[in-house]
């Protein structure tokens, strides 16, 4: 069972987590390499496409060497962030799952843990195709898990194959003999004899098996004659037949097969990741990796558009027309628009696109409606922006209006949390013309219904701008501002009663363009520079600022760029938040992590708050300074000066695991402060997000599928280790599917009580939905709360595992010896099964000729594909894919005489080839969708 490779993630002590030569792989390892590996090759294939040059990056790749080579340097953040999302996902099956032989493929497990991987695809699938690359990702990492573990679990690699088994990625086809229940596959063993004690006629007659596992020896359920895993922990395999056939390890086992083991494991994940890419494209395939073209950040609005918004509106639509045309086409680019209109009781739909004219359109669409000014439904707007924005993003809400949705504050809060989402919150009051004594009174909400949004924006990082109308056009700047790439935060901090204070933040020389964002009333602060130069914040005499802008309860500050601390004093009878922000390439990426207390050892990323007064543990990963290091990671109290340090322990380069003796209860941040190798670079810097710990543990889990029209049952426990009573139970999801839930439950300190989420998705839900389900727990009082965020696909069944097939119609090819003085065409119709969903896509993967494709007039299900190319490109290949995604591939060459279709990664055979005369085929031919490849018209491979 287990934990293939390796039974840690980050092995502490001696080991380390470098991929050191003679050192055991795990699957950490093995997932990132293929994914660095497949994401090269995606990027060359696009960047031949489209005729510009592509280098390789040095071995071993780094996700930025690989974002560098792909044309897309700023995309680097956003695609470790990716990375570290597969593999956090992959390795906690052995966590969540570390005893459900399904999971691993022991216990001859092999049908159940194929249906894990096939159906995983599907669902990979179908998220991508609805643009929730995050969705696919946590799938994609789940189900790598199996895949990898079969290879070393399985006797595949004892039978003497050489290549990965192409059947546990394929729904239409079997993975092979396996074992009966009775039938003996082992042999008792010991020491070297273990490496042939599989039975001759196991391997003879090319059987599958795979070991049992047992952490307890009494309970052991292995039949009589079966091989076990093996090794210490395993207990099965101390009963007849003893030994095992693991290969996790060099030292496991069936060690001495553990490279070909590894090795066949990785190249199954590239061909899985290769069927994926198939199914999705190039490009969708790259976004799901984080990599996107722009600045890897989305312009995302949230914007309520009520009656009195006019004005707002017309604000937002200069200021993307601003962004959009000044950095359209450059690196700054957002690479995603998100907007989401609210009013009541309507709120939404999401609409996102990576296509600045379309958002453009979009937004100067918007038109305000009637109805009432009172309340509106701002916090389930954000929530949807929350859940549909990629992690990282800077959301902006504009309204006029309080909240009418105030319970959803902690959801919100949730979502802030886990997605390290910044929320600034641009809120204007209009200035009333009284008609009887002609002076403007301003109509503002009042200070309490202010409250939640400051409170919200805190949370968050983001700022509260409160603003007259007429006035928000000169805090709109933030918004540009803050698309730039490479923002990193330098200092945050808040104080809710107003005394003198003193402020300081570290600027190293990769920092530029730094920014003071300060929001609060009636303040006043000072700026002293390194060198001691001193200025009150609205003082633009001298060199120390280049720009100070006040408005509304918004002051900014652009400083000179210099190297040193920085001090800021700031004295005021009001609450204030203080931020600071620069742009540079180093940063850093975290999550919250907890030790498993199962039978294996790792780490698991939290879905839920840590744990508050007790020890924890982070999983830092340093971004843009290969060989730097960090020197200190705290947890800083957000409105207060208390710190809690903790102890770095490195990793595997970039990867940093930080161990804190006690959580803080008080709202905090992360901060980091580290050096390149040769300490000629000394940085700091900090979460931008604000996070809070809690006493109440929430658990539960969600890895299946959610069909529509089916009852989707979520189980979850709450514990708590304050003081026990009523706490109440809340759920809600991003869908408005309908659930039920307690609403409350009686808790005991110290004891775990268990209850249900009844989730339905109405019938016409389409497949690769993203549900986000927040269950909350919440303390009697509001004394304390916890929450877990799960993320559910849905995925309608699937009748259709075949891919399209490919017919000839034509082929015309009388080419002469000197290849270059003419062409050969072809023509080849491409049509799914009659039970299939229809062809999606059809592309061409070699051959540097020019394709048409066009839909037949008489039936749409069919398309045809015309192809004209140079007698020196004599071969030409079309992947094929249907419209859930089965992918295939059909060969074609001017060089044999009779040309036979085949499908690599497919087992069908295609007998039928049916020639129609060009005249009707010509009659077909549109011009819809011509791919032109540069055509040099030399042989390939010359
Ligand atoms: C790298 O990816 C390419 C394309 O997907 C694949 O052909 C190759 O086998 C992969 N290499 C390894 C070592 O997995
Ligand atoms: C193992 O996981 C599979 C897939 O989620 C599930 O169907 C099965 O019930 C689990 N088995 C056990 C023993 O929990
Ligand atoms: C954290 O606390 C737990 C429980 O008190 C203890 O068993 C464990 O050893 C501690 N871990 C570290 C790294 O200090
Ligand atoms: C969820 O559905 C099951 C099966 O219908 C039912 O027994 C259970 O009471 C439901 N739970 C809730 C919280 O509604
Ligand atoms: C494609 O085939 C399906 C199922 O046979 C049919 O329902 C659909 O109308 C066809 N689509 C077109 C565009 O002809």
């Amino acid at each position: 069972m287990l934990v293939a490779f390796c039974l840690l993630l980050f092995h502490t002590g001696t080991y380390g987590f470098g991929i050191l030569p003679g050192k055991s792989l795990n699957h950490f390892e093995i997932t990132e390499n293929a994914l660095l590996n497949t994401t090269v090759h995606v990027c060359r294939a696009l960047a031949l496409a489209d005729g510009t040059a592509f280098t390789f990056p040095s071995q071993p790749y780094t996700a930025e060497a690989v974002a560098v080579s792909c044309n897309a340097p700023k995309s680097s953040k956003s695609f470790q962030q990716a990375i570290t999302s597969v593999t956090l996902h992959n390795v906690r099956v052995d966590l969540r799952h570390a005893l459900n032989a399904s999971f691993h493929f022991d216990e001859e497990m092999f049908v159940q843990g194929k249906k894990i991987i096939t159906e995983g695809i599907q669902a990979v699938k179908a998220s991508n195709k609805q643009e929730n690359f995050e969705a696919a990702r946590e799938k994609l990492g789940e189900i790598l898990h199996p895949l990898q573990d079969f290879y070393s679990h399985s006797n595949w690699v004892e039978l003497g194959n050489k290549q990965p088994n192409p059947n546990l990625i394929r729904s239409d086809s079997s993975i092979g003999k396996i074992a009966d229940k009775s039938r003996a596959t082992c042999r008792n063993c010991n020491g070297d004899d273990c490496r042939n004690n599989i039975l001759e006629d196991i391997i003879n007659e090319g059987i599958l098996t795979s070991g049992y596992f047992g952490i307890v020896p009494v309970v052991s359920t292995k039949p009589k004659g079966k091989c076990s895993h093996g090794g210490a922990v395993d207990q099965t395999s101390k009963i007849e037949p003893k030994g095992g056939i693991n290969k996790d390890s060099f030292d496991a086992s069936h060690g001495h097969l553990h490279s070909k083991a590894a090795n066949m494991a990785t190249a199954a994940t590239s061909q899985l990741l290769e069927d994926i890419r198939g199914a999705a494209g190039d490009r969708p395939f790259l976004q799901m990796m984080g990599i996107s073209k722009g600045s890897g950040k989305a312009l995302c609005f949230v914007i309520d558009t009520t009656k009195s918004m006019s004005d707002d509106i017309e604000a937002v639509k200069a200021v993307t027309s601003s962004i959009i045309d000044s950095e359209a086409g450059t690196d700054d680019e957002p690479s995603f628009y998100i907007l989401v209109p609210f009013n009541d009781p309507d709120f939404g739909p999401l609409i996102k696109t990576t296509d600045a004219k379309v958002f453009k359109n979009v937004i100067n669409s918007l038109s305000v409606i009637g109805g009432g000014d009172e309340q509106e439904q701002s916090l389930s707007g954000l929530q949807l922006a929350l859940s549909g924005a990629p992690v990282n993003s800077d959301i902006f809400l504009f309204t006029d209006a309080p909240a009418k949705d105030k319970v959803l504050k902690n959801t919100v809060i949730a979502l802030i949390e886990r997605t390290q989402t910044v929320v600034n919150f641009m809120i204007t009051s209009s200035n009333v013309v009284n008609s009887r004594r002609r002076r403007e009174t301003p109509k503002k909400i009042s200070a309490s219904d202010a409250q939640v949004y400051r409170d919200l924006a805190q949370a968050s990082g983001g700022l509260a701008i409160e603003v007259t109308k007429s006035e928000l056009p000169l805090a709109t700047s933030i918004i540009q501002e803050s698309t730039t790439s490479s923002l990193v935060t330098l200092l945050l901090t808040s104080r809710n009663s107003g005394n003198a204070d003193k402020f300081f933040f570290l600027v190293d020389k990769t920092v530029s363009n730094l920014r003071v964002y300060i929001t609060g009333l009636g303040l006043s602060c000072t700026v002293i520079s390194p060198k001691g130069e001193s200025k009150a914040c609205t003082d633009t005499s001298g060199s120390l600022f280049t720009t100070s802008q006040s408005v509304g309860n918004f002051q900014n500050l652009k400083l000179k760029k210099e190297v040193g601390q920085w001090e800021m004093r700031m004295t005021s009878a009001n609450p204030f938040t203080l931020k600071v922000m620069g742009e540079t390439t180093i940063d850093f990426l975290f999550d919250f992590v907890e030790e498993s207390d199962g039978p294996f050892k790792g780490f698991d990323a939290l879905d839920t708050r840590p744990k508050a007064g007790v020890n924890g543990t982070l999983l830092v990963t340093l971004l843009g300074l290969d060989t730097g290091t960090l020197t200190e990671v705290a947890l800083v109290e957000s409105a207060g000066t208390k710190e809690i340090v903790g102890v770095v322990e490195p990793q595997e380069t970039g990867k940093f695991l930080v161990r804190v003796e006690q959580i803080p209860s008080e709202e905090f941040v992360v901060r980091v402060k580290g050096q390149d190798s040769a300490s000629t670079i000394v940085f700091q810097r900090q979460s931008p997000t604000n996070f809070r710990a809690s006493k109440v543990t929430i658990a539960a889990d969600s890895n299946d599928v959610l069909v529509p029209g089916t009852l989707f049952s979520v189980s979850f426990t709450v514990k708590t280790d304050g003081p026990g009573g009523t706490f109440t139970i809340k759920a809600t999801n991003n869908q408005k599917f309908h659930s039920e839930f307690p609403t409350s439950l009686l808790l005991e300190t110290g004891k775990s009580t268990e209850g249900t989420v009844n989730l339905t998705a109405p019938l016409n839900t389409p497949s690769g939905t993203d549900v986000r389900l927040t269950i909350e727990a919440e303390a009697p009082g509001g004394l304390d709360t916890n929450y877990i965020v799960l993320r559910i696909s849905v995925l309608n069944p699937i009748t259709d595992f075949t891919p399209p097939v490919c017919q000839q119609l034509s082929l015309e090819a009388d080419c002469p010896k000197d290849c270059t003085l003419d062409t050969w065409d072809l023509s080849v119709r491409v049509t799914d099964r009659d039970d299939g969903m229809g062809v999606e896509r059809v592309s061409l993967k070699q051959g540097s000729g020019v394709m048409t494709t066009s839909l037949d007039p008489d039936n749409g299900n069919i398309t045809l594909v015309s192809y004209n190319a140079s007698c020196c490109s004599p071969n030409m290949e079309l992947q094929v894919v249907d419209r859930v995604g089965n992918v295939g591939t059909c060969f074609f060459s001017s060089e044999e005489g009779v040309t036979s279709p085949v499908s690599m990664s497919t087992k069908v055979t295609y007998s039928v080839f049916l020639c129609l005369t060009m005249v009707l085929l010509e009659m077909y031919m549109s011009t819809v969708g011509v791919i032109q490849l540069s055509p040099p018209p030399t042989r390939e491979g010359v």
